[in-house]
């Protein structure tokens, strides 16, 4: 982490919405296609879609029912002639009821099912997309932010699938259903009707589309502020050291405050675009009745047809007022929509060819850099690695050795693939690491990293992850080579200690045994060893140091090395300096060579 100062305060200054070098970075709006991409996601639960359609039409149809019946019963059920049926009027309306009670019933299960089931399955694959992709797409995105898209984003999904889209469909269908009885009851107050109707839709069309782009807006806030509060969080003692709660207070608050902002905007659109068309819906009822109480009053109207036509009216009314309702929430979906989509359509740069090579049976570990240049897509200006020739022999351990900066991590990196030399390969036995399936070359590097990296879970649970199939014998037996026995069986609950977020209640040196256990538990062919005794005290490292001679036996070892022990025992010794290798050699020719290694020994190793 010191060796990228830059990288650090880079996250720390930098402002808020848009990076250009984002892969997230939004295209310009689509109305609602991006919704379209979830038909796939549909496609396995057609049958519980067809019930919940089934449903919606028998409910839509019974809503619709209930106008004509209340005609029944004004004209002919209040009329003395008919005073013996008056029951069976009131009968079929509590049918109508019984109807319209289960079908919405029926609808709402399965339009919710359906909904939770499609942001499950969303949710599922967009975590199983991005846990594949490579370490270059969480550095330029905050983890924070895809936080969001799998959490806000799927949510709103959910709002439209699990309801909104069946209001909307319901609201279309009593619409269309309401507007054609409408001109079936009375053509002439229809015609009236129809002028007011185009009225509405441009106030809609022009505040909805405002509604979409702050929903967009209001999304990418709240992924900011989590993102940030994510990441000062996870350094809560650098930012209580450095006093800078005060600061980060103050700049959570500002993005906050953002988001607030945007919300409220889009809060004021959207209830302007209801008071807009619940005011002219309702104009044009009032006007209708007036017209239609004087056409009763001159008896060319009977004042069933007359309720009839209006409780069409009311219901047609109340779906355009739904739909413009629901409208925003579909838009803002259909925004999270792409955002998800975007982030599963991120190609996997790092993935396996379509006809994978295989390493030899058994492995014999030899690994070579040919001509191998590279550089960070976020440093183009500057070349990490520079025509780096290496070959190791199989069973060979090589110590690596150079100034802060010169290049070793990035040599590891380059090995697991977790990025592609720019220029040169990379080979394993021969087979360049690209034909191979990334999986396959993993599985035979074992890493002990430069910041040691623990799960919240149990000791145990640690050490494991090498190889899940361990049994405890063996979980136990690599504690001991990585000399975390004796501290583990110390900790109240020894192996089943629960260990916290990040390990966080270990000291640094022994998180870094938890770690080379749990590299010398998957027993990898080749393994690489990057600093991985840095925060050892002087005792713990020598009886690693012990650990490591036996070790090295049976495996290619590449150890980045910063105690004199660690080289002085290594077969070959590479010095980089500035992305290039400039000696190699064994202890005794490099010590006395008057190169770099020279000064590397008197300042670095002093006292040892
Ligand atoms: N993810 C990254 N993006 C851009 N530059 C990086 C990244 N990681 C490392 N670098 C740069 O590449 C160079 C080599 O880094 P590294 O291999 O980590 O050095 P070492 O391990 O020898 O200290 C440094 O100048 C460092 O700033
Ligand atoms: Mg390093």
């Amino acid at each position: 982490m010191t060796d990228q100062p830059q990288a650090h305060t880079d996250t720390l200054t930098k402002a808020p919405p848009s990076r250009p070098d984002d892969p997230l970075a939004r295209p310009a709006s689509r109305e609602l296609r991006p919704l379209l991409a979830l038909l796939p996601f549909l496609r396995p639960y057609r049958g519980r879609i067809v019930i919940a359609l089934v449903a919606l039409a028998i409910a839509a149809g019974a809503s619709l029912a209930v106008p004509a019946a209340v005609k029944e019963m004004i004209d002919l059920g209040f009329s003395r002639d008919h005073a013996d049926d008056l029951g069976i009027y009131f009968l079929g309306l509590l049918g109508v009821a019984l109807v319209l009670a289960l079908a919405t019933a029926t609808r709402f299960y399965y339009v919710t099912w359906i909904g939770e089931r499609l942001v499950a399955d969303l949710r599922r694959e967009v975590y199983a997309h991005v846990v594949g992709l490579s370490p270059e797409f969480v550095e330029v995105t905050r983890t924070g932010e895809v936080l969001s898209r799998l959490t806000t984003d799927t949510a709103l999904i959910q709002t439209v699938v699990g309801s909104s889209a069946s209001m909307a469909l319901r609201s279309m269908v009593t619409l269309i259903g309401g507007m054609g009885l409408m001109v079936y009851t009375s053509p002439w107050l229809s015609l009236m009707a129809g002028i007011v109707v185009p009225a509405t839709v441009l106030p809609l069309i022009i505040f909805g589309r405002m509604v979409r782009r702050l929903s967009r807006d209001s999304q990418d806030r709240i992924a900011d502020s989590s993102a940030m509060a994510n990441e000062s969080l996870s350094a809560i003692q650098i930012v209580q050291a450095f006093t800078r709660e005060a600061e980060e207070r103050r700049r959570f608050a500002a993005s906050v405050e953002r988001s607030f902002d945007t919300a409220v905007s889009r809060t004021f659109a959207r209830a302007g675009l209801t008071a807009i068309v619940i005011l002219i819906v309702f104009g044009a009822i009032v006007g209708l009745l007036w017209h239609g109480a004087s056409q009763v009053i001159a008896g060319e109207l009977t004042a069933g047809t007359l309720s009839q036509f209006v409780l069409y009216a009311v219901l047609v009314a109340g779906s355009v007022g739904t739909l413009a309702e629901v409208w925003g929430d579909i838009q803002r979906a259909s925004g999270a929509t792409e955002r998800l989509i975007e982030l599963l359509n991120i190609p996997i740069d790092i993935a396996a060819p379509k006809k994978p090579q295989h390493l030899p049976t058994p492995i014999q570990g030899a690994v070579s850099f040919h001509a191998v240049t590279f550089t960070y897509a976020a440093r183009p200006e500057r070349s990490a690695l520079r025509d780096i020739n290496i070959d190791i022999r199989p069973g060979e351990t090589v110590a690596i050795v150079g100034p802060s900066g010169a290049g070793k991590t990035t040599i590891f990196q380059l090995l697991l693939r977790f990025r592609d030399p720019t220029i040169g390969a990379i080979t394993i036995d021969g087979i360049d690491i690209r034909d191979l399936d990334p999986t396959e070359l993993r599985r035979t590097l074992g890493l002990v990293p430069q910041d040691t990296i623990l799960f919240a879970g149990s000791v145990a649970d640690n050490i494991r992850y090498g190889r899940l199939d361990a049994s405890d014998e063996d979980v136990e037996a690599a504690a001991k080579v990585a000399a975390a026995h004796d501290f583990i069986t110390a900790l109240p609950d020894g192996h089943a200690t629960q260990l916290g977020e990040r390990g966080a209640r270990l000291s640094g040196g022994q998180r870094q045994r938890i770690a080379i256990a749990r590299a010398v538990l998957k027993n990898p062919q080749v393994m690489l060893l990057d600093e991985a005794t840095s925060s050892l005290d002087t005792e713990s490292e020598r009886l690693i140091q012990d650990a490591f001679e036996i070790l090295r036996k049976d495996r290619t070892t590449l150890v980045i090395a910063h105690r004199l022990s660690t080289v002085q025992g290594a077969d070959r010794i590479i010095v980089l300096e500035d992305g290039r290798v400039v000696e190699t050699g064994r202890h005794d020719d490099l010590i006395n060579a008057g190169g770099l290694y020279t000064r590397l020994a008197a300042v670095q190793f002093a006292g040892a």
